[in-house]
């Protein structure tokens, strides 16, 4: 079974972190009916949706994935690199613990989630204005005895790594070249963006197809020639929060 932990949107969601966008006015009740957009896809693509506690005091902790990263054999409880969200990950931890061994990242290194990017047993984490050096070395050693390897990787241009590439299918990454070295992702073959739509490289695969905003129709083209089956999400007012598809769920296979 898979289980996709999702979290409600904070009625302080305008309050949220930014860091390469300029801040707009934000309809939070907009904002929660495309999450229940999402959250009605990834049930139609398998997916199980369990709610997290509501933290409604947090305002970006809808944005689970950065609180923690699922592996097959081991969990990972985050540090993020905002103060602001550091609270999210307790009740990340609490629930994840039922299924898997955690290990933490310790201070004062921070890591978000949306900075990891799994790929089978390799893990490349992106160095950001959110995750650092030190917090890299810590998941180098903790997960080297569970046959994990940890590859860092520079980018630029945007908040996390997943902003700039994402895994698609087995042996595909959808990526902003301008953001993130097209080579840098070995056994992958790289499908880039359109030019007009740098925010376009985020996706989610779920269930035999990818799930992608809605507003990036000249990629969602590209991702349609590669042979992908795509389920589009509107993702207006939740992107002005710097969010996208991967960001608003965790997901966990059970046995
Ligand atoms: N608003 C998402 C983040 O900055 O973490």
């Amino acid at each position: 079974m898979l289980i996709a932990y999702t979290r409600e949107v904070s009625p302080r969601l305008a309050d949220c972190e930014l860091t390469h966008l300029e801040r707009q006015p934000l309809d939070v009740a907009g904002a929660r009916a495309e999450h229940a957009v999402y959250e009605s896809v990834l049930e139609r693509l398998g997916a199980r949706v369990r709610r997290l506690p509501s933290t409604p005091q947090l305002p970006d902790g809808v944005f689970v994935e950065d609180a923690a990263v699922v592996l097959d054999d081991v969990a990972v409880i985050t540090r993020p690199g905002a103060p602001s969200r550091q609270p999210e990950t307790a009740s990340v931890e609490a629930v994840l613990a039922a299924h898997r061994p955690v290990i933490h990242v310790r201070a004062p290194a921070t890591l978000d989630g949306g900075d990891v990017l799994v790929a089978g047993r390799r893990i490349y984490i992106g160095l950001s204005t959110r995750t650092t050096r030190g917090a890299i070395q810590q998941l180098i050693d903790q997960l080297a005895p569970y046959g994990h390897e940890v590859v860092p990787l520079a980018f630029t241009g945007c908040l996390h790594l997943k902003s700039a590439v994402t895994r698609v299918a087995d042996d595909l990454v959808l990526l902003n070249p301008a953001w993130v070295a097209a080579d840098a992702f070995t056994g992958h073959r790289a499908l880039a963006v359109d030019p007009a739509e740098p925010h376009a490289a985020n996706a989610l695969a779920l269930g035999g197809a990818v799930i992608h905003p809605l507003q990036h129709a000249r990629t969602r083209a590209r991702l349609q020639s590669a042979g992908l089956t795509v389920v589009t999400v509107p993702q207006v007012e939740l992107a002005k929060a710097e969010a996208g598809v991967t960001c608003c769920s965790l997901l966990v296979e059970t046995s």
